[in-house]
């Protein structure tokens, strides 16, 4: 039996999820999971790299660091799991993105994480660096999950879109009907603008469980603003990142409203974050939703997302056998597999691409 690993950090930069897996047909087996979180001080200088300060000495270092961890979080994995290692195919490690520039004269999109450093520590071969190829093709890169959504969660009797809520939300629509496209896009901010301004107002990295928004009530005017946004009338192929949606977004739309308080300010974006997923997913009466990513863990953004659906049923991806937190590190399991098998990982309807790309680079074990 095969088995693969899959390394992920997102936007949020909370750390790295790692997940041991093995697939069969269209069935996965989840056989040993391990999260890291960064360490404050890694994380702080990430965040200032992120948004562009950072000297290119810094980055490098970031580079290696990130690399390590990366490495650090398959050892622990590999250590901790009965999984004979050298079961082991390879690893996919997305790496962490530092930039996100899906448009404009020079596109790019930058993950750090080395994953020579990875192979080196490791001995396995690991695949990095997913994005690239995608752009080069003319695609935005992103989002990449949606091929291993079709793959997994892909029904022939229901109408299934998978909401992702990491930093940024993203979803894949998923028809019953084979003949019919899948599709999938970024839809705005899911946790991005609320860590940031609770990290802002409150020092803490998150607002845990809605917590603090709960105290507020929603700013409508802010809201109508915020919603004014063209990133959220554009239509896809459309991905984003916190380049756009980040600490400044929401201090210039509070300094245009003037007198509010900050807990308001946090119930408002998570609205924001509801409104934007809910008004951009298809306007079909029989789906379900099924949610995945860390904002699942947030009780009042599933309570308003459930509300803002109703009567669609919103439900989490453990109800298809794969828990929220482990969807988008087994992804990259799977994209490393397509990867090694040299098939395709993008969907190009998704991305835009010209085409099917095999995606990333290969480090030999
Ligand atoms: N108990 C919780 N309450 C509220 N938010 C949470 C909770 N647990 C996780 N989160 C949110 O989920 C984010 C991490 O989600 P994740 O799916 O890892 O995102 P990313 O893919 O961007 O790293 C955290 O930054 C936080 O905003
Ligand atoms: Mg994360």
């Amino acid at each position: 039996m095969d088995t693969w690993i899959g390394l992920m950090s997102g936007t949020s930069m909370d750390g790295i999820d790692a997940v041991l897996v093995s697939f069969r047909e269209n069935a996965v087996r989840i056989h040993d999971t391990h999260s890291i979180p960064y360490p404050e001080h890694l994380r702080h200088r990430l965040m200032l790299a992120s948004q562009n300060q950072a000297t290119p000495d810094e980055v490098g270092e970031l580079d290696t660091l990130t690399g390590v961890i990366f490495a650090d979080a398959a050892e622990t994995l590999i250590r901790n799991s009965s999984v004979d290692k050298s079961s082991i195919r390879a690893i996919g490690s997305h790496g962490q993105t530092l930039r996100h520039q899906p448009s404009g004269p020079s596109r790019f999109s930058l993950q750090i994480g080395n994953p020579a450093i990875i192979a080196e520590k490791t001995g396995i071969a690991t695949v990095g660096d997913f994005r690239s190829r995608d752009m080069a093709a003319g695609g935005q890169g992103a989002p990449l999950v949606p091929a291993f959504h079709q793959f997994f969660f892909g029904s022939k009797t229901e109408d299934r879109c998978i909401l992702n809520l990491g930093g940024i939300a993203n979803i894949t629509w998923i028809p019953s009907n084979p003949a019919s496209p899948v599709t999938g896009f970024d839809t705005g901010p899911a946790n991005a603008l609320m860590d940031a301004w609770c990290l802002d107002q409150t020092g803490r990295a998150y607002d845990e469980d809605g917590h603090w928004a709960q105290e507020g009530i929603v700013d409508q005017a802010m809201l109508s603003d915020m919603l004014s946004d063209a990133y959220f009338d554009r239509p896809p192929p459309k991905s984003t990142g916190k380049e756009k949606f980040n600490l400044g977004w929401v201090k210039t739309l509070v300094q245009r409203h003037g007198e509010t308080r900050p807990e308001d300010v946090q119930r408002t974006l998570l609205q924001l974050s509801v409104i934007t997923a809910v008004r951009q997913m298809p306007q079909s009466p029989a789906m379900t939703v099924y949610a995945c990513g860390g904002g699942t863990r947030n009780r009042l953004l599933m309570g308003e997302l459930s509300q803002a659906l109703s009567p669609i049923r919103v439900l989490d991806t453990a109800e298809l056998g794969l828990d929220p937190q482990w969807v988008e590190p087994t992804a990259f399991a799977w994209l490393a597999r397509q990867t090694m098998e040299r098939k395709p990982g993008n969907l190009a309807e998704v991305t835009g691409a010209r085409g099917p790309r095999v995606l990333g680079a290969i480090y030999p074990a």
